[in-house]
């Protein structure tokens, strides 16, 4: 059965002692929860990922990375491997996220080969993509998102997809506290999850989780992770808190 996934991506915020009072926050808050089968991931920025994952140890809290590079070392001043992302613990890369798409030119190609690097080194992929508002305007929101997924994954044998996460985050839903209505959602996570099964059969799509991303608040949290095809959220901006973060958890 796919899991359910909550997985807060803290973008460029939290210092090292933020970050340290956050993860100690969300894993007493998570303690005493049934999880269920529910997954409860944080990706901080590079610099604090390996205090977030020593903190982490021995707690239900993963700890995922938000970016990393295609190469597996070599002169690349100022990126960072998932080589090196593995050696210090972590196992989780979020990858193709909309702000790394829009402001630093990451394509399909290229995120191709992030793909591909990342499994080479057993990290699992939190796989982000989704339509532009002008994409949905015109009603090319399906077609937007099948050439994203086919681009940047179908080079992919299924066995490679017991490592791979969906994200779907409408960019226009993105820190704009616009979020997709629950039906909006469903919609295009079953249109997800369909093409996944055009290629490699609805066994291997059935068993991917999909997530939804985009102004999830613990508002709306519950009503859009009702629908059968939506398996969690990405959170961006309600995850810097604990209380907003831990009501999302709950929301499963
Ligand atoms: P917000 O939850 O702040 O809209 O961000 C979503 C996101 O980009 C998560 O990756």
């Amino acid at each position: 059965m796919r899991k359910n996934i909550v997985a807060g991506n803290w973008k460029m915020n939290n210092d090292l002692k933020a970050t340290r009072k956050l993860v100690k926050q969300i894993k007493k808050s998570i303690e005493d929860k049934d999880l269920n089968n529910t997954r409860v991931v944080i990706a901080p920025t590079f610099v604090n990922l390996a205090t977030a994952v020593k903190r982490s140890k021995k707690s239900k809290l993963e700890v995922a990375a938000q970016n990393m590079h295609q190469a597996t070392n070599g002169a690349y001043t100022g990126e960072v491997s998932g080589e090196m992302l593995k050696s210090i613990g972590v196992k989780t890369v979020i990858l193709g996220h909309s702000e790394r798409r829009a402001y630093f030119g990451e394509t399909d190609a290229l995120l191709a080969e992030k793909v591909n690097t990342a499994l080479a080194n057993n990290l699992e992929i939190i796989f982000c993509f989704g339509e532009e508002l002008t994409d949905r305007k015109e009603g090319n929101q399906e077609a937007v998102v099948e050439s994203q997924i086919k681009n940047a994954l179908f080079q992919l044998d299924s066995n490679a997809f017991k490592h791979i996460v969906l994200a779907y985050e409408p960019v226009w839903a993105i820190g704009t506290g616009e979020t997709a209505s629950p039906e909006q959602a469903q919609d295009m996570h079953a249109f997800i999850r369909n093409t996944l099964a055009s290629k490699y059969g609805s066994e291997v799509a059935d068993s991917v989780s999909i997530l939804y991303g985009g102004s999830v608040k613990p508002a709306n949290a519950k009503e859009i992770f009702s629908k059968p095809d939506v398996d969690g959220g990405l959170i961006g901006g309600a995850s810097l808190k604990v209380d907003d973060f831990s009501a999302i958890v709950s929301a499963f």
